[in-house]
Order: structure tokens, then C-alpha cells, then sequence
């Protein structure tokens, strides 16, 4: 990219001397083109950007590299997007795999690093709170390079969660804003953010919701899984703070018991939660659960119709709970904060932890038909990315 530009710079300085004024125009705006680096590493990652990526890419005023870093590399939690999300092939791809968090962060760091210093971007577009979005507004910020996060300002207060980190840190070092919440705009003001630079675009997550709406209905997951609409629930469970410890793991057994004896239950099981069932040898107890369907994780357009079918959600995802409120579908959240409290104020999602009376009582409400229908915050719309892109021309 670089070679091309200087190459073009000195091309147009030669055409000036020959006096083609107007070509040697042409050639400059091509060379005032805004060079952009978008992040992604992993699942969560992907909805989130497919969009832009796609939008950016067309757009004759960018040009846009996507780079992977690899943190997520599975079919099943990785390419999968990118053929259903239609995301374009990664420019780069880090491959950095999977390890500590200070090793995983710092392979996507120094990977990360070589091509900034090859490309030479304008400005670098991370998103969300996995560690490839540390690693890599790190890495742009010491390099001088600008930032723009998306997802911006979203806070638990839980210092605990290394996502809590990881958005801190972004934060800090970023120069653009793009918050889903009002929250998130608070923290931001809050932390001393200038205010210029604080985006309210919404929630990413909901784009690809509408854009592949006619996607997600023809899936055929239910048929597949032999399920009918309304009729079941589905589980998601990843958190450290849940699956980690043989404690929590075995309160979470009990919890899935009383649950699944009310419901069926639908797991797509992410693969550190099956790894941490093995090494705690719990495996064969949540299999042997008769009412709880564990399966391998889900593409986006399954997933999505999945949850939309269903009668509510068991989770300690993030940005599921920013889905289920968008699709009016009750949520229960097994952690005891959340970074998305819109979900709550205004959504359908309820903070229940690990606490098995709780959950068990809001799991027969809303089997009563008793749970709020919850309301949208602003901007969830299907419109975020256009709104980033609308900044994004300006800077
Ligand atoms: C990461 C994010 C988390 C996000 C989650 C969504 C961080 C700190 N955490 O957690 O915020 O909610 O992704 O999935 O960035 N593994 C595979 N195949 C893969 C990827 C991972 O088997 O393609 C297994 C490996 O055993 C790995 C473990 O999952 O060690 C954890 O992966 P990692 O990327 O470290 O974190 P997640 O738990 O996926």
C-alpha cells in the first residue's frame, strides 16, 4: 500500500510539472485516500465488523486492510462468519492461536506490529473486549497510529473479568469513540474522554440481525435439532468466573438440573467450556442431563434463529444480551454485573448469577408468560455501522 502511494505522489509531482493539472488532481485524491486497519480476532468480533469491512472496502475514499489475528481459528468459531457474514477474506491473517492471556497478547502485539510498520495506516478500528482488541490498540497507540473503538465505554466494574481490562485499557488509548449505550457515553465523560470524539452509533450487533434477516429465517436449525418454537431455551457459558473451577462448574450442574427439568435446554457448547468439563472429569455428568441438548457451537445465521425461536436465554455472553433485548426474548444473565445495563433498565435481561434459587423463580415467570417485553435503547437499529461511517468520512 505504501509503495503505491509514494509512487503516485511522485508521479503526480512529475504530471504538475507537465502541467496536466487536472490528472495530476485525480492522481492526488488518490493518494488523500484514508488508509484503515480493521481488527478482528475473534467470534464475537466478526458481526461486528462484516459490515464495515464490506462498506469500506467499496468506499473510493478508503482503503481498508482487514487483518485477523487468529485468536479464534476453528471453522465453528471463526470461518464460518466470514462465509455467512460474507466478510471478505482477511488481508493478513496473524495466526496467533490460542494461549496465556500475556502470551496471547503479546504474539498479536509484536505480529501486529510488523504490519503497522509495513502498511503505514491512518488509523486503526478495533472492536469490542477480547484480547486481540488490547493487543492491537496497544500496539497502534505506541506507534502513533489513531484509534477508533467500537463498542467504546462500556464498563462492569469488575476488574476480575479480563474483558473489564481490555476495554479500560482500548479506551484509554483510543481517539474515537463509537458507543453502543448511553452508559457507555457517561463512563466515557466520566474518565475524562473528550467529548468531540464520543460517538452514540448504537449497537453494532443488531446490524447483521436485520441485514440477514431473511438468512436467519431460513434456517434450518430447529428441524435439525428437532425442536419447535417456543419450546425450549438455550444455554451459552463461557465466562472464566463460571467454568473455570470445579466449584462452579459443579453449582452450575445443579442449577442446569433444575432447569432442564422445566425445559428443554439447547447448549452449543463453546470448546473451553467442554475442556474445563474434561479436565474436571464433569463431562459425562452434564452429557447424562436428559433434557439438556449439547451440541457444537453454532454459525451466526443458526444461532441467531435459534434464540429467536426459543423462550428464553441462559448466558454470561455479552453481546447475546444486547440480541435478546433487541428481539424481545427474556435473558437470564448467570454473572453478577454487566457492562450492558440498557439490557436491564430497558431490555428483557435479568442478573441472576450463580444463584440457583433465583434462576429457578425467574425461569417459572417466564414460563408463567410473566416477563416484561423490555423496550429498545436508542439507535439499535440496524443503523450503527452507516453512523460510524458517516464519522468515519470526516476525520
Ligand atoms: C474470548 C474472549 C471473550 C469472548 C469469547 C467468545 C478474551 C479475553 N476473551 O474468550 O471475551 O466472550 O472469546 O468466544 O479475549 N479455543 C478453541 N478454538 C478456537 C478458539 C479457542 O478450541 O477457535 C479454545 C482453546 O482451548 C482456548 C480457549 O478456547 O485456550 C479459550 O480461547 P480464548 O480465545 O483464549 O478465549 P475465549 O474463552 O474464547
Amino acid at each position: 500500500m505504501k509503495e503505491v502511494k509514494s509512487f503516485i505522489s511522485h508521479l503526480s509531482s512529475i504530471i504538475y510539472s507537465e502541467r496536466y493539472t487536472l490528472i495530476a488532481k485525480c492522481i492526488e485524491s488518490v493518494s488523500q485516500l484514508k488508509r484503515i486497519i480493521v481488527v478482528a480476532g475473534a467470534r464475537p468480533n466478526f458481526m461486528k465488523i462484516a459490515r464495515l469491512v464490506e462498506r469500506l472496502k467499496k468506499d473510493r475514499n478508503f482503503e481498508c486492510l482487514l487483518v485477523h489475528t487468529g485468536q479464534h481459528y476453528d471453522f465453528v468459531m471463526s470461518e464460518v462468519f466470514f462465509q455467512e457474514l460474507r466478510i471478505p477474506k482477511p488481508d493478513v491473517f496473524l495466526n496467533v492461536g490460542s494461549g496465556s492471556h500475556a502470551e496471547q497478547t503479546a504474539k498479536i502485539m509484536i505480529a501486529f506490529e510488523a504490519v503497522l510498520l509495513d502498511e503505514k495506516p491512518d488509523l486503526v478500528v478495533v472492536a469490542g473486549d477480547v484480547n486481540s482488541t488490547l493487543a492491537c490498540s496497544l500496539t497502534a497507540a505506541k506507534l502513533g497510529v489513531r484509534v477508533a473503538h467500537i463498542e467504546s465505554g462500556l464498563r462492569s466494574f469488575d476488574r476480575t473479568m479480563p474483558e473489564e481490562i481490555n476495554r479500560v485499557v482500548t479506551d484509554a488509548l483510543s481517539d474515537i469513540y463509537f458507543v453502543s449505550e448511553q452508559s457507555g457515553v457517561e463512563n466515557l465523560i466520566r474518565e475524562g474522554a473528550a467529548k468531540k470524539s464520543i460517538h452514540l452509533v448504537g449497537s453494532v450487533m443488531i446490524d447483521p440481525v436485520l441485514r440477514m434477516a431473511k438468512a436467519i429465517d431460513r434456517s434450518r436449525v430447529l428441524r435439525r435439532l428437532d425442536l419447535k418454537p417456543q419450546n425450549y431455551a438455550v444455554l451459552t457459558l463461557h465466562r472464566p468466573s463460571n467454568v473455570d473451577s470445579l466449584e462452579t462448574l459443579a453449582e452450575i450442574y445443579k442449577i442446569l438440573s433444575a432447569v432442564s427439568e422445566r425445559v428443554r435446554l439447547v447448549y452449543p457448547i463453546h470448546p473451553r467450556t467442554r475442556d474445563r468439563m474434561q479436565t474436571h472429569d464433569l463431562l459425562n455428568q452434564f452429557t447424562g442431563l436428559k433434557d439438556l441438548q449439547m451440541i457444537e457451537p453454532l454459525g451466526y445465521l443458526d444461532f441467531v434463529k435459534l434464540v429467536k425461536e426459543s423462550r428464553f436465554v441462559l448466558t454470561d455472553s455479552g453481546s447475546i444480551q444486547e440480541e435478546t433485548t433487541y428481539m424481545h426474548i427474556p435473558c437470564l444473565t448467570m454473572r453478577d454485573n454487566t457492562e450492558r445495563p440498557s439490557t436491564v433498565e430497558m431490555g428483557t435481561n435479568k442478573l441472576v448469577g450463580r444463584d440457583k434459587k433465583v434462576i429457578t423463580k425467574a425461569v417459572d415467570c417466564i414460563l408463567n408468560g410473566k416477563w416484561r417485553p423490555g423496550r429498545v435503547p436508542r439507535y439499535w437499529d440496524g443503523k450503527a455501522t452507516e453512523r460510524i461511517l458517516s464519522v468515519l468520512q470526516e476525520i
